[in-house]
């Protein structure tokens, strides 16, 4: 099972999918936490040049990190069973490259090879509330995406994408311990469901291997 976790900047999305990703190993399951950028070369030389490359090139260096990410990581943790909890994924590009100008349609199909996953949660917090958590801790490698306007666009990209029922809101301005406990009963019901499929007659006639 594919978990992304979703959110702009200082909507506290690493805390929750590192608290979920405990929470789960906690109830005695095989949940594994990793994250993009996934730090492989290709998002490293973006760093160097952000600012000074349009968001096409920011959108191609991160699908090459998320191609990486997808083979070396994601696929074999998926194969060994584990629940697999992504803190960012195919959804930040969108909603990232997307704010600074990249045709949304076009980044969509470039990360086309990227498994879709099981459930895409978004943490939604309002920029002022993201960005005076993110007060002090900012200034970092990726300060030309915690820009104010950047912000307001992802937020409404990442928005128009719960309409569309790609990711399911999730309220991020409450406590840390009420967003966890609504992300850990999104993922025990999808699990309810794996199991009610997988111990269901039909399922059981599918083919070996036939999987996702
Ligand atoms: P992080 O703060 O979650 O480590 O993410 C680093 C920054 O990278 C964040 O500002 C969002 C940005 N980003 C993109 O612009 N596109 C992407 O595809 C990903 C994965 C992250």
């Amino acid at each position: 099972m594919l978990i992304a976790i979703e959110g702009i900047d200082g909507s506290g999305k690493t805390t929750v999918a590192k608290l979920l990703v405990s929470r789960l190993r906690g109830m005695g399951l095989d949940a594994r936490y990793t994250y993009e950028p996934f730090e492989t070369p290709f998002s490293k030389a973006l760093q160097q040049l952000l600012g000074r490359v349009s968001p096409v090139v920011e959108a191609l260096a991160m699908a090459a990190d998320r191609a990486l990410h997808v083979e070396n990581v994601i696929i074999p943790w998926l194969r060994e069973g584990a629940i697999v909890v992504t803190d960012r994924y195919v959804y930040s590009s969108i909603a990232y490259q997307g704010a600074r100008g990249a045709d949304i349609e076009w980044v969509i199909e470039l990360n086309k090879f990227a498994p879709k996953p099981d459930l895409g949660l978004y943490l939604d917090v309002d920029v002022d509330t993201a960005l005076s958590r993110l007060q002090g801790k900012s200034g970092g490698r990726w300060s030309t995406f915690e820009r104010r306007e950047v912000l307001l666009r992802a937020r409404e990209i990442y928005l128009e994408l719960v309409r569309r029922g790609e990711l399911i809101y999730v309220d991020a301005r409450r406590s840390v311990d009420e967003v966890v406990n609504e992300v850990v009963r999104y993922v025990i019901e999808k699990l309810r469901g794996f199991r009610e499929f997988s111990s269901s007659p039909s399922a059981s006639h599918r083919p070996a291997g036939g999987t996702a």
